[in-house]
Formats: structure tokens, C-alpha cells, sequence
């Protein structure tokens, strides 16, 4: 093997999205195989990328293809199953949020990577951003002082892309169909988790769930489909529009999740808030709000603080950007999900070409992903608490052929 991973990629569409972040990082990754069931979609990738493998078949391609590492990048219910073949196959894997479905599935895959000793990455991007990854340097010099309390929310009408044309489900709309709880946790967890240090110096002990009504989804279908749409048959979603999260830590922190796919709203994707001893972190709200910080300090110090006290995040740049975005800002910031997806591809290559544990390796995607059954057990029993199992740490000796 050469200093080049041979990468495939399996689900075309978001897939896509790092069709010019692969071409940047030549250097350390080919494209040599891409798999999707629709046709057009593969015959759409080999006009991009002449040369290249394509499959309408993943197990044939995990057969057949000549690659290293695979991108999952599948709707989210296929995403274990292909990640325990492609390991077991003897592939890397880099894998769209969120990991698994249940807590069984979930420690059968630390176990698997823990036994194969490949590399395992689950692609939460927005862990990445240029302001998520000040405020982690931030954490990680322990500015904050102890964590009391993070907000993390992700708002996304998604209901256009729960249905057809025709007005039947998507996967999307399929998978909310049936589920009431935090079934997509990890773009709202992930930095948080991250700045707190969730599976490495605290851990989350136990989790509420609460669903609001599902208004908003039935009043979209009512306007696009009509009042004869067979979802708006009383009972038909499981799900509700806006679901909150509450989680305790062992360390005495606490973290409030909102998940909101189908509220009727411009775009406002995520927000997040941290708040320690020391300091305090609160991510915009609004169209052009600044990201804002107080750290006990370094900024300034009235006894009586006000709202003008407040600094802007960007003041510090010069002393506590990431390393990382002050390496590559001119390349990141070209890139979707706000350089989140470059930071993503470059790390999973690096980590496998030099054999170590990648940025959210097995560990934090089993936490992270948690949420999802843990969450569906507490709106089940009433929003009651229920423990959140752990996923303890070990060394995993990784390898890379
Ligand atoms: N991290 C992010 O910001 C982000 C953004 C978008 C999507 N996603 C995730 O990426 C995944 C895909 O989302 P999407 O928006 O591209 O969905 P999509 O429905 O637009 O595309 C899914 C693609 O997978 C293909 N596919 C379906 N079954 C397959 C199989 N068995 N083998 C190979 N290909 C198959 C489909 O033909 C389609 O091209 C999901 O897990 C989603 O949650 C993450």
C-alpha cells in the first residue's frame, strides 16, 4: 500500500457533497469505487471521476472493489449493517450520522472495531465548524473552568424531503413514521459533547425525552396533498414536530438537546450555548448575530457585569482559533456544512495512514448515537429518566492494512 487510501463511496447523494474536498486531498485519497442502487446516479460519479468502479450492489462491491476504506453515506437505517460488513470485510469506515439504530447493534460495533482494529469514524460535521472548534481549543485549555451546563439544537424544516412527488414517504418521512424521540441527536450532541468532554473525562449518566404534537408536518401535508393524504389519518406519526432532550452527567453538568426536523421556519440550522464556571459561550440565534463569549479573565470585569460586557467570539481569533482552521481556513471554508465536511475527509484518510484513533472514533459515535433508543424508551414511559449505558474506552491497536 502507498501513501494513498483508496476510498469508495456508497450513497451517491450525499457522497456528492465531497466530490471537490476529494479531488483538494489527492494527495492522500483516490476515489477508486462508488456504490448506489440507482444507475444514473453511479454513471453520474464515473463522468466525474473517469476510471472508477461502478456498483448498483454494495455487497458486490465489498466482493469485487479494490479499496481501502469506504464512505457510508446510505439513509440512516442501512448504516450499521454496511458498517459491520465493510469491517468485517477488512475496510475503514467513515459513516453518516448517526451510527445505529439500538443499544445491541451499538456495542456490536465497538466490539467489531475494537476486534478489527480499523479505523471507525462517524462524519458529524458540525462538530467541525470554524466557531465549534474555537470554543473546543477553548475548552481544551480549560478556559470554561468546570461545565454546568450546554445547549445544542438542530432545526431543519425538513418536510419537502419527507415525501415524494406523488406524496409518498421518503426514508426520511418512512423513519418518522414510526418513531417518537430524539432520532437525530448527534448534530445538536456532538460539539457539546466534544467542548465537555463526553467518553473521556465525564460521562452522560441518564436521559429525559419529550415530543411536542405533530402539528406542523400535518398542516404541510394538508396544504401540498390535500385533505384526503392517508398521513393525516389520526395516529399516522408516531413522531412530533419539536422533541427536547434533557441529559445528566456524571461530573453534575447538565445538556438540553432540542430536534426539530418539520417546524415551519427559514433556515436557522443550530445553536448552541455553553456555560461553565469561568465563562459562557451562545452561538447566533439570529440572521447575522455574531457568536458571543464572557471569560472571566479575558474579557472585562465590572462588578456588576451587563449586557455590554459580552465579547464577540471573533475578538479572539488571533489567540484561540483552532490550529487546524488557522492551517486551512482558505481551503476549509469552500466546503459545506461550514468547512465541516473538509476537516472530515482529511481526517479519516490521516487517521488511517497514520494508524491512530480518529477525531470521533467508535466511542463517541456509540454515545452520541445513543440517544436515539434511549430517547424512544423515555417518550415510551412517559419522559421518565432512563440510564444511558456506557461504552467504556480501551486502546484499540489500529491498523491500517
Ligand atoms: N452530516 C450532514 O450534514 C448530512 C447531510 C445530509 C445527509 N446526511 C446523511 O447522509 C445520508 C444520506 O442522506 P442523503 O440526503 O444523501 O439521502 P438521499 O435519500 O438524498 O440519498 C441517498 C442515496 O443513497 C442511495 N441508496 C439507497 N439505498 C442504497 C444502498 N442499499 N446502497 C447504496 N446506495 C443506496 C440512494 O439511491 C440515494 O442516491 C443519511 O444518513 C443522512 O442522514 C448527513
Amino acid at each position: 500500500m502507498d501513501n494513498i487510501v483508496r476510498l469508495a463511496v456508497a450513497g451517491g447523494n450525499r457522497g456528492g457533497a465531497f466530490n471537490d474536498t476529494l479531488k483538494l486531498l489527492q494527495d492522500k485519497v483516490k476515489l477508486t469505487c462508488i456504490c448506489d442502487v440507482n444507475a444514473d446516479k453511479v454513471r453520474e460519479w464515473q463522468d466525474n471521476f473517469p476510471g472508477i468502479k461502478g456498483f448498483t450492489d454494495y455487497d458486490e462491491m465489498l466482493r469485487q472493489g479494490d479499496f481501502d476504506a469506504v464512505f457510508i453515506a446510505t439513509p440512516i437505517k442501512l448504516h450499521f449493517s454496511q458498517t459491520i460488513k465493510a469491517l468485517e470485510a477488512g475496510k475503514h469506515v467513515l459513516c453518516e450520522v448517526y451510527a445505529a439504530d439500538t443499544l445491541q447493534q451499538l456495542s456490536l460495533l465497538v466490539e467489531t472495531v475494537e476486534r478489527t482494529g480499523k479505523v471507525y469514524m462517524m462524519a458529524e460535521n458540525y462538530v467541525y465548524s470554524r466557531e465549534n472548534m474555537m470554543i473546543y481549543n477553548m475548552t481544551q485549555q480549560g478556559l470554561f473552568g468546570p461545565i454546568t451546563f450546554a445547549e445544542g439544537a438542530y432545526i431543519h424544516d425538513c418536510r419537502p424531503i419527507r415525501f415524494n412527488a406523488d406524496g409518498t414517504l421518503t426514508w426520511r418521512g418512512e423513519q418518522i413514521k414510526n418513531e417518537r424521540g430524539n432520532t437525530y441527536p448527534t448534530h445538536s450532541l456532538g460539539p457539546v459533547a466534544k467542548w465537555m468532554g463526553i467518553t473521556e473525562t465525564d460521562t452522560m449518566l441518564r436521559s429525559s425525552t419529550f415530543c411536542s404534537q405533530n402539528a406542523s408536518i400535518r398542516n404541510y401535508i394538508r396544504k401540498k396533498f390535500g385533505d384526503g393524504h392517508p398521513a393525516l389519518a389520526d395516529g399516522f406519526w408516531a413522531y412530533g414536530d419539536v422533541t427536547i432532550t434533557t441529559i445528566e452527567c456524571a461530573s453534575g453538568a447538565l445538556i438540553v438537546l432540542r430536534f426539530d426536523g418539520d417546524s415551519y421556519r427559514p433556515h436557522n440550522m443550530t445553536w448552541y450555548q455553553l456555560q461553565g464556571v469561568n465563562g459562557c459561550y451562545l452561538s447566533p440565534r439570529g440572521w447575522g448575530d455574531d457568536p458571543l463569549i464572557w471569560l472571566d479573565g479575558k474579557s472585562s470585569l465590572n462588578d456588576d457585569l451587563t449586557a455590554k460586557d459580552w465579547n464577540k467570539l471573533w475578538d479572539f481569533t488571533d489567540e484561540l482559533e483552532h490550529p487546524l482552521w488557522k492551517a486551512s481556513l482558505k481551503d476549509a471554508e469552500k466546503f459545506g456544512h461550514g468547512g465541516g465536511d473538509y476537516f472530515i475527509l482529511d481526517e479519516f484518510v490521516s487517521s488511517i495512514l497514520e494508524e491512530r484513533r480518529p477525531f470521533i472514533d467508535v466511542y463517541e459515535a456509540a454515545a452520541w448515537s445513543s440517544i436515539v433508543p434511549v430517547s424512544l424508551e423515555s417518550v415510551q414511559r412517559g419522559g421518565i429518566p432512563i440510564d444511558i449505558p456506557q461504552f467504556p474506552r480501551k486502546e484499540i491497536c489500529y491498523r491500517r492494512g
